[in-house]
């Protein structure tokens, strides 16, 4: 029987078998990364989740406390600085930029946490749950990696491109049962500012994600969260329980290791299914 005619190429082996041998899809050493944020719930489990894959972390808070407190508690895993940044003020994020350039050689991670809710009546809702929100959880991210692209693109190579990551929710996907209405809109509009980057962003060699959690026990939910309502999303929620930390550093490590260098544009519900709209409306006691 005559052979196929098939040859080889050198690169053939790397192509089929890849790096995909144990965990080297899902290693950071080396990378360095920024999570704002990072000092308090979500922020502080993908800042987590950062350090226990080998990259190291900058963490930014508003307050010098916390954060020297988390960077603390985060020494164990490895090696983590902060950045005192509000990032509703105007020209702060090109502080916070031109500061990382200054301290780090390279930046490969960005994580864009940092973010408000409102909740109030539809009558009552004020102007001013529109400026923090849609500031801190939209413009932000988008002003945060204007100040760190250089820098993503020192490191960044074809095939193994820089990450940015912006937190997003489920709130921006589906209709919920909260008065949140800046809210929802700015996740929205976060998810879809993460897809007009991403295309932009392809071949300068950064990849732009979004992760969708479903609700978390955290300090932003501490207002919502009674254990009646808690009681009632659990119930709602087709996996049965609410997100936690391993999922959300599952996602995270996903989108920002090896693993994912082929991921952009993707805006990914981390929820137990909470965002597929017939269960939520179907378990909503009004509905
Ligand atoms: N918890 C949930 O159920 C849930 C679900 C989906 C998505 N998320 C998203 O996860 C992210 C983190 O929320 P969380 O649940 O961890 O709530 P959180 O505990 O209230 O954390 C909010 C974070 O935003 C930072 N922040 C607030 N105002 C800021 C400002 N003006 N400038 C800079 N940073 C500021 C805070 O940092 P400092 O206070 O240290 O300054 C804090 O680390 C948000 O984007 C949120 O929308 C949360």
């Amino acid at each position: 029987m005559r052979a196929s005619g098939h040859r080889a190429d050198p690169g053939e082996s790397q192509r089929v078998h890849g790096i995909g041998l144990g965990s080297a899809l899902f290693d950071l050493e080396g990378r360095h990364s920024l999570v704002t944020g990072g000092a308090h719930g979500v922020g502080l489990m993908c800042a987590r989740a950062l350090l226990a894959h080998g990259a190291s972390v900058t963490i930014t808070s508003r307050s010098t406390e916390d954060a020297e407190k988390a960077c603390q508690e985060l020494a164990v895993l490895g090696t983590c600085d902060y950045v005192v940044a509000n990032l509703l003020v105007p020209g702060e994020a090109g502080s916070l930029g031109r500061e990382l350039a200054a301290r780090h050689p390279r930046l490969d991670i960005v994580v864009n946490n940092a973010g408000a809710t409102w909740g109030d009546a539809l009558e009552d809702y004020p102007p001013a749950a529109w400026d923090r929100v849609l500031g801190l959880d939209v413009a932000a991210p988008f002003q945060v990696l204007q100040a760190t692209l250089a820098l993503l693109e020192r490191t960044a190579q074809p095939g193994h491109p820089a990450r940015v990551v912006n937190i997003g929710s489920v709130d921006g996907i589906a209709v919920g049962e909260f008065d949140n209405y800046a809210y929802s809109a700015a996740k929205a509009g976060l998810h879809h500012l993460t897809r007009v980057l991403a295309r932009r962003l392809g071949r300068r060699n950064v990849t732009v994600n979004a992760l969708a959690f479903g609700p978390i026990a955290t300090g932003m939910m501490v207002g919502s969260l009674d254990h009646e309502s808690e009681d009632r999303m659990v119930t709602m929620n087709p996996l049965g329980r609410l997100c936690e930390y391993d999922d959300v550093a599952g996602a995270l490590i996903y989108l920002t290791a090896a693993a994912g260098n082929y991921v952009t544009g993707v805006v990914l519900p981390v929820d137990g299914g909470f965002s597929l709209a017939p269960w939520w409306v179907a378990a909503t006691p009004d509905n």
